[in-house]
This record gives structure tokens, C-alpha cells and sequence, in this order.
């Protein structure tokens, strides 16, 4: 029958593997959202594009999301050794030195948007899985393996003193 050749096609069924992909990106993108944190921000601070994020309540380790002009932006507060091994790292297929991504070794500060089709990554002790392909970032936000292009972006940002950052502002 013509309608069953055309459902076993190759290009039908290419189709069919890409709308799907679409949907679980979707998915997952959808599902990672409510856990980004709101910082409440002013409506000046809104109409600047800007987000002002307080670095003093993370934690040595461990890792915040705030929103940033509709995007999770992931703020790291790396331990000494992570940081050490990631300045001693060249990177994977994108290669940047952590020098140039990190502004102070101890914070690192990346768009939380995967570089292949735009998931959100997870994040892992060695740094990001891309759940939608399986794209791996290491703690500098460098892509290491998978299908993504390029590092996770650093947003343009400044400390304002010690505890706390402005993103979108250089
Ligand atoms: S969206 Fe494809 S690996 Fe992240």
C-alpha cells in the first residue's frame, strides 16, 4: 500500500525522529524552568536588562540559577581544586582558557543554554550533561563531548564588591 511505503519512508521517518526530539527538548527545557531561582528584581533593574544576583548565599561547591533577560545564567562557587584543575585545562573542542571565562577563579558564571539545540543542562560534579543529547561541559562551562558547537557563553557581568554580581553589564 502507498500509505504504509510512505510511513516507512527514510524521510518520513527522519521527520518523525526530529518532531519528536523537538517535543522531549521542549519537555525538558519546560521541566528544568520552575527551578530557577527569581531574585525579585526591581523595575529599574528590569528595564536595564540587568540581573543582579547576591553570591553570599552559595555555598562553597555548589551551584545557583537566576534568570537573565529569559535564560538561566548557572553561578558557581568553585572549590580552590576544581578551579585549579580547570586553569589547568586547555578545554575540549572549543578551547578557551579558564583564565579568560572565569573573572575571580572562585566564581564562574556561564548562560545555562546548551550550544547544540538549546536545552538546559544538569548539573554534574565534572560540570553539565545535556540531557536532550547528551552534550558534556566541564567546570569552566567548555564543551568536552557531544554534540554541541561551542562552550556554554559567558554573559558579559562585574562584581560589585565581593558578594554580588551584575549581569548583563560589563
Ligand atoms: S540540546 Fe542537544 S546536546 Fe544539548
Amino acid at each position: 500500500m502507498s500509505d504504509s511505503k510512505s510511513l516507512d519512508s527514510p524521510d518520513r521517518r527522519n521527520f518523525l525522529e526530529m518532531a519528536t526530539g523537538a517535543v522531549g527538548a521542549a519537555g525538558v527545557a519546560a521541566a528544568a524552568w520552575p527551578f530557577v531561582q527569581s531574585m525579585n528584581p526591581s523595575s529599574d533593574v528590569l528595564a536595564k536588562g540587568i540581573t543582579e544576583a547576591d553570591l553570599a548565599p552559595i555555598p562553597l561547591g555548589e551551584s545557583h540559577t537566576v534568570a537573565w533577560q529569559g535564560k538561566p545564567v548557572f553561578i558557581v562557587h568553585r572549590k580552590p581544586e576544581v578551579a585549579a584543575a580547570m586553569q589547568a585545562s586547555p578545554g575540549g573542542k572549543d578551547p578557551e582558557p579558564d583564565q579568560k571565562r572565569a573573572k575571580k577563579p572562585e566564581w564562574l558564571v556561564v548562560v545555562g543554554v546548551c550550544t547544540h539545540l538549546g536545552c538546559v543542562p544538569s548539573r554534574t560534579e565534572e560540570g553539565w550533561l545535556c540531557p536532550c543529547h547528551g552534550s558534556v561541559y566541564d567546570n569552566s562551562g567548555r564543551i568536552i563531548q557531544g554534540p554541541a558547537p561551542a562552550n556554554l557563553e559567558v554573559p558579559l557581568y562585574h562584581f560589585v564588591g565581593n558578594d554580588k554580581i551584575v549581569i548583563g553589564e560589563a
